[in-house]
């Protein structure tokens, strides 16, 4: 959470900066700031609210620098506030630091700091770290680097920061643990963020940081270190991204136009991989740990929110191929509970962003028990994939709406890839079963452009039902994850109460809040099941609520019991989801459309979650 960016060079700062939390305040947008430095001195600058409040309150200030920080917040210590915004200044005002993390020992310094004369104007952890840095710099009559290593060996927490010296105007201090930062390599001009997107314009060439380095950045300049103040050699990567990837390219919002790439995105994810008629599965990342995982005792996935749902997903699809018992966790239990990892397990991480802490520290902690980490991950270089063992990339390209789409089909197509591979080549999944799977995989990218074609179908149903105060989802076998999924999705982007639930569960208790007014949406395409949900569906029928079904084409019974109904086209039930899933992503991106809601940034949330 938190977007940081920051420049240095020739060029106008300001400009750069603010672009650059324009395209990162999917992170946060709790308030944003940002701190200029130039030979007269230092200026910062925030607001509570969205960049464009910030932008707003700037319009005809002088903001002459070529050197700045800036920052998009999402708040964890303090109220959303101004006084709360970063950047945030040093007691003596000469230094200025913006922060994306937690610092957990915060309360101690700052019981220190006040012990020694230290006020705050603030209520954040970043205050007390920056007066910390201050009050060494000071004492120690040491430079702003020298200070910021000495600080940080004592710091518990999470953190990437950004620091600038009033006296210094031309340098930025950076250092991270925990949390992102992309260093973009220009002539005569360095770029910070916390991801490529707001470099991409300016330079492919970036470093990206690792766990507890510094850097130090002028604009002819990037020095390297580690807090032994030992020099690093930066590791040159070039960006692999276009700029058009993350505009919205026409659409109304990146959310709309996330689900729209879908034919084109699970393609992507095929490409190279998938040959249906050779019947082969290319995937290197898996190739070199296949022996391990199909001898695993166990698998465990990992993941959290809509990871986590396509986690469930995988986890039907390979005990059914590769018939080794799975286990699916949320990352921020697993990592606090004394999980049993034993030494062979495999563990999948899944996260569209590769940052979500949670996540990322239940794989650190798995693996330092010896198991084995598989990573799915979409962002290219993040923590979660540097951390893990092996694994595959997504290549849904960057996903900005902070309601994850199609991020979560491209999870479901590489899972697939990944048990379809693993149980073909263990004996479990039968050769005709394989390649006719091979094949249907294929032809998901075409069945996904059908879906689509249902839009406005599904955008009346969203006018139709938006008043709805509640919702209900349900779905069985390979569905009921989904089912999950599009209530999550219903919560996030239109505020509607909405419980996801296995079909059958229902009569267990949810069944008591169907009444005529609560909109039960079924997932109900064909598969073994299928006869099952149609009783289910009886049941709600029976009790007047309104039932909206997702069915496959040639399904006669459910219209006769729904209020609606979705038709998709026909695929194995193994696949199913990456259809079912796309109309649930529409009816509720439609339903916060209509009921005028910021889709693209909905409240309280952030897209990358990197505090626990
Ligand atoms: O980046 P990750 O996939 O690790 O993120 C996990 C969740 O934070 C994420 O899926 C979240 O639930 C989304 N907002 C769901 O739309």
């Amino acid at each position: 959470m938190c977007g940081i960016v920051g420049y240095t060079g020739k060029r106008e700062a300001y400009p750069i900066i603010i672009k650059g939390l324009r395209r990162l305040e999917y992170r946060g947008y709790d308030s944003a700031g940002v701190a200029l430095v130039n030979e007269d001195g230092l200026k910062v600058y925030k607001k509570k609210g969205k960049v464009a409040d910030l932008e707003d309150t700037l319009v005809g200030v002088n903001l002459h620098s070529h050197t700045g920080i800036g920052h998009t917040r999402w708040a964890t210590h303090g109220e959303p506030s101004d006084r709360n915004a970063h950047p945030h200044t040093s007691q003596n005002g000469e230094i200025a630091m913006i922060h994306n993390g937690i610092i957990e020992n915060y309360a101690q310094l700052k019981n220190e700091l006040l012990k020694k004369g230290y006020t705050f104007k603030s209520d954040t952890d970043t205050e007390v770290l920056l007066n910390f840095i201050e009050n060494i710099k000071t004492n120690n009559n040491s430079t702003l680097e020298e200070a910021v290593r000495i600080a940080l060996r004592r710091i518990v927490g999470a953190y990437c920061i950004l620091l600038v010296d009033k006296h210094d105007p031309e340098t930025i201090i950076a250092a991270r643990k925990g949390s992102p930062l992309v260093i973009g390599i220009g002539k005569g001009e360095h770029f910070l963020a916390s991801d490529a997107s707001p470099i991409i314009e300016y330079t492919k060439e970036v470093v990206y940081v690792n766990d507890y380095e510094m850097a130090i950045i002028r604009p002819d300049e990037l020095i390297l270190k580690n807090l032994g103040n030992e020099k690093q050699t930066p590791f040159i990567t070039k960006l692999d991204m276009e700029l058009a990837a993350i505009e919205k390219g026409g659409y109304d919002h990146f959310m709309l136009k996330e689900i729209f790439e879908q034919p084109t995105t699970i393609q992507d994810c095929l490409r190279g991989r998938l040959d249906a008629e050779a019947g082969t599965i290319i995937m290197s990342g898996i190739e070199k740990y296949i022996g391990q995982i199909m001898d695993a005792p166990r698998i465990i996935i990992v993941a959290c929110g809509t990871s986590w749902h396509a986690g469930l997903v995988a986890e039907y699809i390979i005990e059914e191929t590769c018939r080794i018992p799975v286990e699916v966790e949320y990352a921020s239990e697993f990592r606090y509970r004394n999980p049993v990892v034993n030494k062979g397990d495999v563990i999948i991480a899944i996260s569209q962003s590769g940052e979500t802490a949670d996540t990322l520290v239940a794989i650190e902690k798995a693996k330092e028990q010896g198991a084995i980490i598989v990573g799915i991950v979409n962002a290219v270089g993040s923590s979660i994939a540097r951390v893990s063992h092996t694994g595959a990339y997504t290549h849904a390209g960057p996903e900005i709406g902070v309601a994850s789409t199609k991020a979560f089909t491209a999870q479901l197509a590489v899972l697939t890839m990944v048990a379809l591979k693993v149980g073909y080549a263990k004996g479990t999944l039968e050769k005709d079963r394989y390649l006719q799977l091979c094949k249907d995989l294929a032809e998901i990218p075409a069945k996904a452009a059908e879906v689509l074609k249902l839009d406005n179908q599904i955008k009346t149903l969203a006018e139709k039902y938006k008043d709805a105060p509640d919702f209900l989802y349900l779905g069985r076998g390979y569905n009921f994850p989904v089912a999950l999924e599009g209530a999550l999705k219903l919560k996030e982007i239109s505020y509607i109460h909405a419980e996801g639930y296995p079909a059958a569960e229902m009569k267990h208790g949810p069944i008591a809040l169907v009444t005529e007014v609560l909109p039960v949406v079924f997932v109900a395409t064909k598969d073994n099941y299928h006869a099952k949900v149609v009783s289910n569906m009886q049941e709600i029928k029976a009790r007047k609520g309104k039932v909206i079904s997702i069915i496959t084409e040639g399904d006669t019974v459910s219209p006769t019991l729904s209020d609606d109904v979705i038709i998709l086209p026909p695929t194995d039930e193994i696949l199913a989801p990456m259809l079912s899933a796309i109309p649930l992503q529409l009816l509720a991106y439609h339903i916060g459309v209509a009921k005028g809601y910021d889709v693209d940034k909905p409240r309280n949330l952030a897209k990358s979650v990197t505090v626990e």
